[in-house]
């Protein structure tokens, strides 16, 4: 099989290595791909939203398979783009269809669609420049914090929570009135704040049947002890110690199978994975809300306890045929640890030179690459986050204790990390 993987992330390095580990690939392509990716096949130079290079490589590159890693391209529709393409008959992709991706797209849409199937969540209601005054009498009324959120995508930003009435106040004039987030913010959601702690759950869907990946707890704060401003994620653990098999089947019995059938029912079409973060309050879901895509840095932890072949397991989805699937999961503990850029996530400084990736001990520890790229044959930072190391370990602590170890093998200019990754459950 010829495969196109769309991203150039973490998340995309670790699918391009399970992708590459499987026999039933023959030739895999990444857009644009980071300088892990290039490792595990060919780099093709265009982006995520050029529809037309990314067409255009199916057709060169004979591809039977596109997977999509990031959010953007699926929200604008490069699903229904491939699939609708008359040049590109029986192409496969994973990744829902524009009007499906709306769940992660749209939060207005994500909230209506489990108010509709029962999903428990924080109530809520949305607001636009047509009934502003409402929503001011409803922020003035609502109980704190009060959570308000951009109904668009907004590069993972349009969420803030505020913590008095004046704050909410001038966040909902900034996001309606004078356009914080642009067009993504011409409607927002405001929702009660939850309590409890988060976690991630990871849906493979053909449309019709499920598999739940192993789950992850990400830490989203560029501080140890969840301080400063918020990151694409700074680590992540798998298992997640607390989801048991009581918590996990609630999960899958009040979020998973309605978010299924509901999709089906609404005739939503959907062949590809769903994240669901969730609130865990007390023992009990609270679904906050769903991306439409892995996550990252979840994938680097989620791809080293997937057993299964992935393609494999992608054949399953375009087939519509995963119920023949069981998930195999490794037992051990995975942690990841993310070094960021000097400044990050404010501004900083790309180029500086990586030195000493090779020497990363490869037996209980993996590289992946985030942000980085190759220029002049040396391997330089490209991004905030730039790169992640994966270990397997006895305990959380464990893990990552060896990734902190073999972090002192690695350097760049300004490079930064949390060193308390997993710090709740030792
Ligand atoms: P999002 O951009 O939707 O991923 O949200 C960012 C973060 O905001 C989430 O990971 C939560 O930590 C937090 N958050 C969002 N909605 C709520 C809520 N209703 N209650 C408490 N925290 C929330
Ligand atoms: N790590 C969170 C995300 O991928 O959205």
């Amino acid at each position: 099989m010829h495969i196109l993987l769309l991203g150039s992330g973490g998340r995309e390095h670790a699918i391009a290595l399970k992708i590459s580990q499987s026999p039933l690939c023959k030739k895999l392509f990444i857009a644009p791909g980071n300088a892990g990716t290039s490792k595990c096949g060919t780099n093709l130079p265009f982006g995520v939203n050029d529809f037309e290079a990314i067409k255009k490589s199916c057709i060169d590159e004979k591809i039977d398979m596109v997977m999509v890693g990031p959010e953007d391209p699926l929200v604008n529709g490069i699903t229904d783009f491939l699939k609708n393409s008359p040049d590109l008959k029986n192409i496969a992709v994973i990744g829902p269809e524009k009007n499906s991706a709306r769940l992660e797209g749209s939060k207005a849409f994500a909230k209506a669609f489990m108010m509709r199937h029962n999903i428990p969540t924080a109530a809520y209601k949305e607001f636009t420049l047509e009934n502003y005054q409402e929503g001011t009498n409803y922020i003035q009324s609502h109980s704190l914090p009060i959570v308000m959120k951009a109904d668009g995508l907004a590069a993972g930003k349009g969420v803030v929570i505020c913590n008095n009435e004046l704050e909410a106040l001038a966040e909902f004039e900034l996001m309606i009135q004078r356009a914080k987030f642009g067009d993504a913010g011409k409607k927002v959601v405001i929702e009660q704040f939850l309590q409890g702690v988060e976690m991630s759950v990871f849906v493979l869907t053909d449309g019709k049947n499920y598999v739940i990946l192993p789950e992850a707890k990400d830490y989203k704060r560029i501080g140890d002890g969840d301080t400063g401003p918020n990151t694409g994620g700074m680590g992540a653990v798998s298992p997640v110690p607390f989801a048991n098999d009581v918590l996990m089947k609630k999960i899958e019995d009040q979020v998973v199978k309605p978010t299924i059938s509901g999709l089906e029912s609404e005739g939503l079409a959907y062949k590809g994975f769903i994240f669901l973060g969730l609130m865990i309050d007390k023992g009990e879901p609270y679904m906050i809300e769903y991306n439409c895509r892995m996550g990252d840095p979840e994938t680097e932890v989620v791809m080293p306890r997937l057993k299964n072949d992935l393609v494999e397991l992608f054949i399953a989805v375009n087939e519509q045929k995963l119920d023949a699937i069981t998930i195999e999961t490794d037992s051990r503990t995975v942690c990841t640890v993310v070094a960021v850029s000097g400044g990050y996530p404010g501004e900083y400084t790309k180029g500086y030179e990586i030195m000493g990736i090779e020497n990363v001990n490869q037996e209980d520890s993996m590289v992946y690459h985030m942000g980085t790229t190759i220029e002049n044959e040396k391997v330089v930072t490209n991004g905030g986050r730039v790169f992640c190391i994966t270990s397997y370990g006895r305990s959380i602590f464990d893990a990552v204790e060896i990734s902190k170890e073999e972090m002192k093998k690695i350097s760049f200019n300004g490079m930064a990390y949390r060193h308390d990754i997993g710090y709740e459950f030792e």
